[in-house]
């Protein structure tokens, strides 16, 4: 059977890799989480207490740190930066808080663009973030921009937070939710929307299952007209 290639952008907690994690698992695809690539680049540069001023530095670091990911027994991702596991320093409020700074330095954009494309080059995978469809993959087969309201956005971070034992106040979390998407919408380099090819889809209401099957029927016909 044939297999393609699946990019799934949207806002932040749009819902985005829990669904492209479940749809790769069910096809059998490999799944990369970018945002959790920017996320450690940002925790390698506080780590560092580098800032926007000290790209080649913060390049270095990234070069000599490679990002990859595992799994858990339980199935869940992890993130290691060389071999350090990462998984939930990345998550933190102050890698949160400092990801859009470093996401919008076009340097570092290209060299995770580089690595990214790298790995999907054999195909079968469902990589998600803000830029797959417009920058990373735009022959992507299928391509989806998923939307949900900051309420709900807010709620599920909320939760996910709460069982990952990151305290955080609900207001905070989704003041916060607006301003990385007014960021990641308009900063000059890759900002975040939707390729004019995408399927937009509104999740607010909508149950995991419901956009996992949305999703996975369009990439089945897809792959059968292969
Ligand atoms: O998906 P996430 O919330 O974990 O992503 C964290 C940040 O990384 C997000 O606010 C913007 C940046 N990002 C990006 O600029 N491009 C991507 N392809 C993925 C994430």
């Amino acid at each position: 059977m044939k297999s393609i290639t699946i990019a799934i952008d949207g806002p932040a907690s749009s819902g985005k890799s829990t669904v492209a994690k479940i749809i790769a698992k069910n096809l059998g695809y490999t799944y990369l989480d970018t945002g959790a690539m920017y996320r450690s680049a940002t925790y390698l540069a506080l780590q560092h207490q580098l800032n926007a001023e000290q790209v080649p530095e913060i390049l270095e670091l990234i070069r000599a740190n490679p990002i990859s990911f595992g799994q858990t027994a339980d199935g869940s991702q992890t993130v290691f930066i060389g071999d350090q596991d990462v998984s939930l320093a990345i998550r933190q409020n102050a890698v949160t808080n400092n990801v859009s700074w470093l996401s919008a330095i076009p340097e570092i954009r290209e060299e995770l663009v580089a690595q990214q494309r790298r790995i999907a080059k054999d195909g079968a995978i469902v990589m998600d973030g803000r830029d797959i469809g417009t920058v990373v993959l735009p022959d992507a087969e299928l391509k989806i921009f998923l939307l949900a309201s900051v309420e709900e956005r807010a709620k599920r971070r909320f939760k996910e937070n709460q069982e990952k034992g990151i305290a955080v106040d609900f207001e905070r979390l989704k003041q916060e939710i607006e301003e990385r998407d007014y960021k990641d919408s308009h900063r000059a380099v890759s900002p975040l929307k939707a390729a004019s090819d995408a399927i937009v889809f509104d999740t607010t209401g909508i149950s995991i299952a419901g956009v996992v099957d949305f999703i996975q029927e369009k990439a089945e016909k897809i792959i059968d007209r292969k």
